[in-house]
């Protein structure tokens, strides 16, 4: 059990939930590899990890490109000997009603959050293979458990990751782990993503005193990543209490 000396990367780790996440892994001893594409973000997170007596690395990465993501990985095997865990947070959310026609932002949702994430997976997938041992996790979201107007496209993404997470746990065998994160309104900077005004709005003001902060969910990843390897912590929701 644990994650001391494990390598494990994290996309989408410049901020937010990836950032929390890649701070508590490397706290409870793991070698964490952070991509994402603000690599002066990235530099300033693995600064922080070292000094506080972590071990992290960084690689620039758009997980909407499948060679990044393939070097991130690459990167995170070479500095680390071998891959433990995935976690496929990157994700963006310019949420609008389907008659606001914002079909560019609906292509970069498709891109960065279903895409990207299946990048991931085939990145890491032949890794786990010859290691006989990984774990895949996906960082999705109460949208799409709730479907609500405005996040249309956005949950459409993350319940299409949903499917595909619960797929790949079918096919996985014995000795790949495969767990879904859910969270619920987290304090971080994703509403900096919604280009639609009264979109923006009406979540900045759902978010308003009750989202949890990040490491409410990277508590919550790393219970699943902590657990022996014959368990497979399979779906996991947070909340905030006062969420509807
Ligand atoms: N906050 C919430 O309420 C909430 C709720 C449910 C689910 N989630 C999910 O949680 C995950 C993390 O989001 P967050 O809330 O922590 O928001 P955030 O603070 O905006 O973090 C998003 C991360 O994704 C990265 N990213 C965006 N586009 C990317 C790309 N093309 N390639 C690589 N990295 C990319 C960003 O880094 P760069 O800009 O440096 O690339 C950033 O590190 C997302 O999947 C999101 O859907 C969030």
């Amino acid at each position: 059990m644990g994650i001391e000396g494990s390598t494990i990367v994290i996309t989408g780790a410049s901020s937010g939930i990836g950032r929390a996440t890649a701070e508590l892994l490397a706290a409870h001893g793991a070698f964490v590899v952070l991509g994402a594409r603000r690599e002066d973000a990235l530099h300033a997170v693995v600064a922080g990890i070292v000094a506080a007596g972590g071990r992290a690395a960084c690689k620039a990465t758009d997980v909407r490109r499948r060679d990044e993501v393939e070097a991130l990985v690459a990167f995170a095997v070479a500095e680390g000997g071998r891959l433990d865990a995935i976690i496929n947070n990157a994700g963006i959310g310019p949420i609008s009603r389907f008659d606001a026609l914002q079909v560019d932002d609906w292509d970069a949702m498709i891109d960065v959050n279903l895409r990207g994430t299946l990048y991931g997976i085939a990145a890491a997938l032949p890794v786990f293979a010859r290691q006989a041992r990984g774990h895949v996790v996906n960082v999705v979201s109460t949208a799409g458990l709730q479907n609500v107007p405005t996040m249309g496209v956005y949950a459409a993404t993350k319940n299409a990751v949903r499917t595909a997470t619960e797929i790949l746990r079918q096919e996985a065998g014995p000795h790949l782990r495969v767990t879904e994160v859910s969270p619920g309104m987290t304090a971080t900077r994703f509403v900096d993503t919604i280009s639609d005004a009264s979109a923006k709005a009406m979540i900045e003001d759902q978010l308003g005193d009750i989202a949890m902060p990040p490491d409410a969910i990277a508590r919550g990843i790393l219970y699943a990543l902590m657990q022996p390897p014959e368990v497979d912590v399979g779906s996991i929701v947070i909340r905030p209490t006062a969420q509807g």
